[in-house]
């Protein structure tokens, strides 16, 4: 059982510059849990993003394969590939982010074999990742074992595991159930432990009541990062997107903090007006 802070559990506002943030890295991340520092994570898929949110102050970025809905258009991340991931985590890697870089593996990528997961996971490290993620809990203690016994830091996912979407029907709420079945209560609870114990440094929680979260919170030894899992985890992840609001997910734990997307539709109307007008380009946008 882990031991519980009674120190409130606030974030730093790293209030220096950026060039006195220290580089987070997996072992200042356990340290975060032990000291009752809440862990910041979001994701990003290019080098432009990830210098923003770096500059914020995020303690991990996750090059995410919500990439394939968020960027490329899918409806799920089933497709994604492991080429794609490499791109993008190498477009992050160019920003040189303060904060830890994990690179997701994507679906197919993993589940064949325990070697599979190694070579792919070396692959994603090479591209610049400092951590991967995979989704699972006891199918994939063996993988996560096999990658951290040679040094590959690695993030567990659990719960709302978006590639599993075809065997949930879509993105469904798990955990609501008792049972052993897969994405059933005990089950998860399971294969939070089955994910600990085989070495993972960090375990994302998706969503699942947030009564689950805070339980297996509190069980385990390493960080948990909530996304729709409710305030009692040690961390919390968003996607970029949603953060934005560059994305319309109808889902209950996604909050907008901007309406970039309002406003991507509201500034090119006003270009193509002064387009459509002949106003734009003005004399003091031009050469002589
Ligand atoms: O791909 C992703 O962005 C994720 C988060 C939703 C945790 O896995």
């Amino acid at each position: 059982m882990a031991e519980q802070s009674s120190e409130p559990r606030q974030r730093d506002q790293h209030q220096g510059s950026d060039q006195v943030r220290p580089k987070v890295t997996v072992p200042s991340i356990s340290e975060m849990k032990a000291s009752g520092e809440l862990i910041g994570m979001i994701t990003a898929y290019d080098a432009a993003f990830a210098a923003l949110v770096d500059q914020a102050g995020v303690d991990m970025i996750l090059v995410g394969d919500s990439v394939g809905t968020v960027v490329q258009g899918r409806s799920n991340t089933v497709g994604v590939s492991l080429d794609e991931m490499s791109y993008h985590v190498r477009m992050v890697r160019r920003a040189e982010p303060k904060a830890l870089v994990v690179g997701d593996l994507p679906f197919g990528s993993y589940q064949v074999s325990v070697e599979q997961s190694v070579v792919n996971a070396v692959s994603l490290l090479k591209a610049g990742a400092e951590a991967v993620k995979l989704e699972g809990g006891v199918t994939v203690a063996d993988h996560i074992a096999a990658m951290t016994r040679f040094d590959i830091p690695v993030v567990g996912h659990i719960g709302l595991t978006p590639q599993s979407y075809h065997r949930m029907g879509g993105h469904k709420v798990q955990g609501r159930m008792r049972g052993t079945d897969a994405g059933q209560r005990d089950r998860l609870i399971e294969d939070a432990f089955a994910v600990e114990q085989a070495g993972a440094f960090a375990l994302v929680i998706e969503g699942v009541p947030r009564e689950l979260a805070g339980e297996i919170t509190s069980k385990l030894s390493i960080p948990t990062i909530g996304i729709g899992a409710g305030p009692d985890c040690d961390g919390q992840v968003l996607v970029l997107h949603d953060v934005l609001g560059l994305s319309d997910m109808p889902l209950k734990f996604i909050k907008h903090y901007a309406e970039l997307g309002a406003q991507t539709v509201a500034a090119t109307r006003r270009y193509l007006a002064e387009v459509k007008d002949g106003t734009w380009p003005d004399d003091a946008h031009s050469y002589h």
